[in-house]
């Protein structure tokens, strides 16, 4: 279970250092190599780590019927992952048993995959189906040509694929799905899906969601009239971690009872599951982004926007809200958080800097690379 706080002790956390006008802080800086963003040997193994860890690929309500599939790179491998007829969702190299044609582009619903090469067809659950003019291939197994499965579990709202089964470390891969907060329910919908290209190392993007040092010089005029200069409660869970963003708002709780606390439009908690996605929960949305490292310094982060469960304002209102909701987010604040991020991507080979200096006021991150630095030392490099 996630070991975070109650909204109330939350709550009670943001107003306490608004008043004495403190955050929570790391009692330590830590030093990042520059070369860590830049270094092509690195960058493989980062994306050979990622690929045995469970990673969120997308949200349980994205693939609601059966035959619904999504198909994407994960940790640069070509992926489907599918709803079976058993209900069960499934994960499969997105390759073709014959010579590895890619079976399908995007998302969509399908009773079986047919290669556009030469026909091949594979069921929702993998199996060879059909080879067209099949005398060719005499000695062929068909049992065992069915699509190269990986490891598809659904937790918590979320479908995570584990690609390579971590033999050695399974516990602590499970440990780290246990420890995942459960934020997404079947009945919320996704009213959006984005995708965009970043031209920039994917832990730079990552690290933008954070901290809440930035909020004031870099979302002056868009996200720091609702907020405060560096206010945070910062959270772990593992490898996790919850970064809490009040809203100037959540001072009127200071006359409201906590069992009446309504916190969702009084601040954001940004849930960062290890290594790179980041759930955010808004006032009228949430949000699952993908942080997906194309190569050493392009980044493609697929976001999936759902509403909260619907209310008692109906559905229409709901949906309206949310999409108010991100229309505010991705317009304002994305945009200039984007581009603080690319401005550090051209500037890495500068020499201007040998390391990276993460503050007292950026906690989360610092958790994110020493578990990045730990998990790739055991994982056999350094
Ligand atoms: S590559 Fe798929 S049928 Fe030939
Ligand atoms: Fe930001």
């Amino acid at each position: 279970m996630p070991s975070f706080m109650s909204d109330q002790d939350v709550v009670a956390r943001a107003l306490s250092h608004i008043e004495n006008k403190t955050t929570d802080r790391s009692d330590e800086t830590w030093r990042e190599p520059v070369e860590n963003y830049q270094n092509a040997d690195r960058f493989e193994k980062e994306l050979a780590l990622l690929r045995t860890l469970p990673i969120p690929y997308c949200p349980s309500a994205s693939l609601t019927k059966s035959g619904d599939y999504i198909a994407r790179e994960a940790a640069k491998t070509p992926l489907i992952v599918v709803r079976g007829r058993d209900g069960n969702v499934r994960a499969f190299k997105n390759a073709c048993r014959h010579r590895g044609t890619e079976l399908v582009a995007g998302k969509g619903c399908a009773g079986a995959f047919v290669c556009p090469y030469h026909g091949w067809s594979y069921g929702l659950d993998g199996a060879l189906l059909g080879i067209p003019h099949e005398d060719g291939f005499p000695d062929f197994d068909k049992l065992a040509n069915g699509l190269a499965e990986v490891t598809a579990i659904e937790h918590n709202g979320m479908i995570f694929v584990i690609q390579q089964d971590p033999a050695a470390d399974r516990t602590a891969a499970l440990d780290m799905l246990d420890a995942v907060p459960d934020v997404l329910k079947p009945d919320q919908i996704i009213f959006a899906e984005t995708e965009t290209l970043v031209e920039a190392n994917w832990k730079l993007h990552l690290e933008s969601f954070l901290e809440g040092y930035h909020i004031k010089p870099a979302h002056k005029t868009t996200f720091f009239p609702f907020g405060y200069d560096n206010v945070n409660v910062i959270e772990f869970s593992g490898p996790h971690a919850r970064v809490t963003f009040p809203f100037r708002r959540i001072e009127a709780l200071k006359d409201v009872a906590p069992e009446e606390y309504k916190v969702s439009d009084k601040l954001t908690f940004v849930n960062h599951l290890f290594p790179n996605v980041v759930l955010a929960e808004l006032s009228h949305h949430l949000s699952l982004g993908v942080i997906e490292p194309v190569s050493i310094n392009q980044t493609k982060v697929t976001t999936y926007h759902l509403t909260r469960s619907t209310d008692s304002a109906g559905e229409n209102a709901a949906l309206e809200a949310a999409r108010r909701d991100l229309a505010f987010v991705n317009e304002t604040g994305q945009k200039e958080d984007i581009a603080m991020v690319t401005g550090i991507q051209k500037s890495l080979h500068s020499g201007a800097n040998a390391v990276f200096t993460f503050g007292a006021f950026e906690p989360a991150i610092i958790h994110f690379h020493k578990h990045m630095s730990r998990r790739l030392t055991d994982f056999g490099s350094s």
